[in-house]
């Protein structure tokens, strides 16, 4: 819950916002210049951090270091950052506070895939009340007009599902501790997104209001067949990985992004 935390009144609405693009191509293709890692994700991903926990180039969570903290105060990796300064002043240009903040390399995948990927975040956890509550950006820098970003109120059910398209300089930013999220990449070659972890409050706000966000945006037509098959597949898959950790006698450990 969001309660004793300060939030953005801009996001308190549907829990998404979609930003005007802005003008990607005037950018430097940077995310080619980052040392990239594997990291354990919902689909077939690495990630370029740049910031991370102390400054060095891993992708863990703030809180599995000693001593643990919250998702804020991201140490910027000084040799990521020499060669991104633009996705550095994209990621600071609201002036809030900044976590985990990456670029992520995603291969093209299904919509089923991208559906039984769906995650929530655990951006918040050793978040104190009274301050401010971890949203996450999410900035297009390839092209991908027909690929998807989904978000689901509740895991299992279709019908609650907004899928937002992801041309060059698109920019979402999603409560996504609430909201089930992931990426349906219809491209030929890898999509690369910035994901920014920013600390709710005025500053977000301004920044929202800044660049005209809007609370609804229609969501990109699907089939009702491709909808379906992909419902089955999730559960089939979910059935599938439960019996797998069985026979290993091991809990089932969630993805996170
Ligand atoms: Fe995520």
């Amino acid at each position: 819950m969001t309660t004793g935390h300060i939030t953005v009144p801009a996001l308190a609405e549907t829990g998404y916002v979609v930003l005007d693009r802005y003008d990607q191509a005037r950018d430097p293709e940077e995310w080619h210049d980052l040392e990239y890692t594997g990291w354990r994700s919902s689909g077939v991903t690495r990630f370029a951090p740049l910031t991370s926990y102390a400054g060095e180039i891993e992708c863990n969570g703030f809180w599995n270091h000693t001593p643990p903290r919250a998702d804020k105060d991201g140490v910027w990796i000084p040799s990521q950052v020499a060669h991104a300064p633009a996705l550095v002043r994209r990621a600071q240009e609201p002036r809030a506070g900044v976590g985990r903040c990456r670029v992520i390399e995603l291969q093209p995948n299904t919509y089923a895939d991208a559906v039984y990927n769906l995650h929530q975040d655990d951006n918040n956890r050793l978040n104190p009340e009274g301050t401010g509550w971890v949203v996450r950006a999410f900035f297009n820098l390839t092209d991908d007009p027909d690929s998807l970003l989904l978000l689901r109120r509740d895991r299992f059910d279709p019908s609650t599902e907004l899928r937002i398209p992801l041309p060059a300089g698109a920019r979402v930013i999603v409560d996504t501790q609430h909201f089930w999220h992931a990426v349906w990449h219809r491209g030929d070659s890898p999509r690369y997104g910035l994901i920014v972890s920013w600390e709710s409050g005025p500053e977000l706000e301004a920044y929202i209001h800044e660049h005209h966000g809007v609370a609804r945006v229609d969501s990109a037509p699907l089939d009702a067949t491709t909808v379906e098959h992909a419902q089955r597949e999730l559960h089939r898959r979910l059935e599938e990985r439960r019996q797998a950790m069985a026979a290993l006698g091991a809990a089932f450990v969630a993805p996170e992004g």
